[in-house]
C-alpha cells in the first residue's frame, strides 16, 4: 500500500530557546494545496512553529531544534539543505505588510534581482503573473514606478504576498497576515488565500476564529508549546474532542 504524500510533516519537533522548551513534540502532517491554520491563545507557540517550516528562527541565538521537518519527504534540517534554497520554495508573509522602500516594480522582483536575473521581459512578465495573482494588477499597472510605501496596507500586504510569489514557492507561509488590515482588505486577502490553494500549500496563523473557518481546511489549536488538537476545520469547531479546543474556539479563554 502506497503511503499517502504530504507537503509538510513535523515529527516529534521540539524547540528551544535556550532552556526554555517552546515546542513540545509536534506531529502534525499538512496537506498539500489546502490552507492548514494555526490557532491557540498569545504565546502558545504558533509563529515558532510557523518559522521552523522555512527555518526563520535559525536567526535567533540560542534556538535550536530537535526532531524533523520534512518537505516533499526531505528533512529540511539535514546536512545537505541550503536555506536560500529551501526559502525559495517556502515563501513568507508576515504580520505587518514589509514592502521595501522601493519600487512596486522592484518590490515584486526583488527576489529575481537576487537571484541575478536581469532579462528584462522576465522580470517584467513575472511580476505582471504576480500582481495579477493577487488582483493587485489593475489597480497599480499605471503606477509600477512609484514607490510601494505610498500603496494602502492592504495593498501593501497584497503586494509582500505578490512578492513571495514571484520566486515561484510551492509553500506559502503566512503570520497573522491580516490583522494590521481593515475588514475590506481582510475580505481581499481571504479571497486571495481562497485561489492560491489551487496552486500552493497554505499555512496561515490567526487569531480570528471566523478567519480560520472561513479559509482553511484544516485546523491545529496550540496550547502552550503543545499541540492539542488538529483535524478538518469543521470538525474541530463543531465538535471538538478536548475541552481545550472547546473552550478555546468559544471564546472563554484566549
Ligand atoms: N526570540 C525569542 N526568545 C525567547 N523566547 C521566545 C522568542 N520568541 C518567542 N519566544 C517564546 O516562545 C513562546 C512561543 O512564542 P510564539 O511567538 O511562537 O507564540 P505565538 O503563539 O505566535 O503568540 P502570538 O499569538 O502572541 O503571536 C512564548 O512563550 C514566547 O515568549
Ligand atoms: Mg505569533
Amino acid at each position: 500500500m502506497s503511503k499517502k504524500f504530504y507537503k509538510l510533516e513535523s515529527k516529534n519537533l521540539n524547540a528551544f530557546y535556550g532552556s526554555f522548551h517552546a515546542l513540545k513534540n509536534i506531529n502534525m502532517a499538512m496537506e498539500e494545496k489546502a490552507v492548514t491554520a494555526f490557532i491557540g491563545p498569545s504565546g502558545c507557540g504558533k509563529s515558532t512553529f510557523l518559522r521552523t517550516l522555512n527555518r526563520m528562527n535559525d536567526y535567533i541565538d540560542g534556538f535550536r531544534v530537535e526532531g524533523d521537518i520534512l518537505l516533499d519527504g526531505r528533512d529540511i534540517y539535514g546536512r545537505d539543505v541550503r536555506v536560500d534554497e529551501l526559502r525559495k520554495e517556502v515563501g513568507m508573509v508576515f504580520q505587518k505588510p514589509n514592502p521595501f522602500p522601493k519600487t512596486i516594480f522592484e518590490n515584486v522582483v526583488y527576489g529575481l534581482r537576487i537571484q541575478g536575473i536581469k532579462d528584462k521581459r522576465v522580470l517584467a512578465e513575472t511580476a505582471e503573473n504576480s500582481l495579477r495573482q493577487t488582483a493587485l494588477w489593475e489597480e497599480v499597472k499605471d503606477k509600477l514606478d512609484q514607490s510601494a510605501l505610498a500603496l494602502s496596507g492592504g495593498q501593501q500586504q497584497r503586494l509582500c504576498i505578490a512578492r513571495a510569489l514571484a520566486i515561484s514557492p510551492s509553500v506559502i507561509l503566512m503570520d497573522e497576515p491580516t490583522s494590521a488590515l481593515d475588514p475590506i482588505s481582510t475580505a481581499k486577502i481571504e479571497e486571495l488565500i481562497y485561489e492560491l490553494k489551487q496552486a500552493y500549500t497554505i499555512i496561515i496563523v490567526t487569531h480570528n476564529m471566523q478567519q480560520a473557518g472561513r479559509v482553511s481546511d484544516y485546523t491545529a489549536f496550540f496550547y502552550i508549546g503543545e499541540l492539542v488538537e488538529y483535524a478538518k476545520t469543521k470538525t474541530l469547531f463543531t465538535s471538538p474532542k478536548h475541552e481545550r479546543t472547546q473552550n478555546y474556539i468559544t471564546g472563554r479563554f484566549g
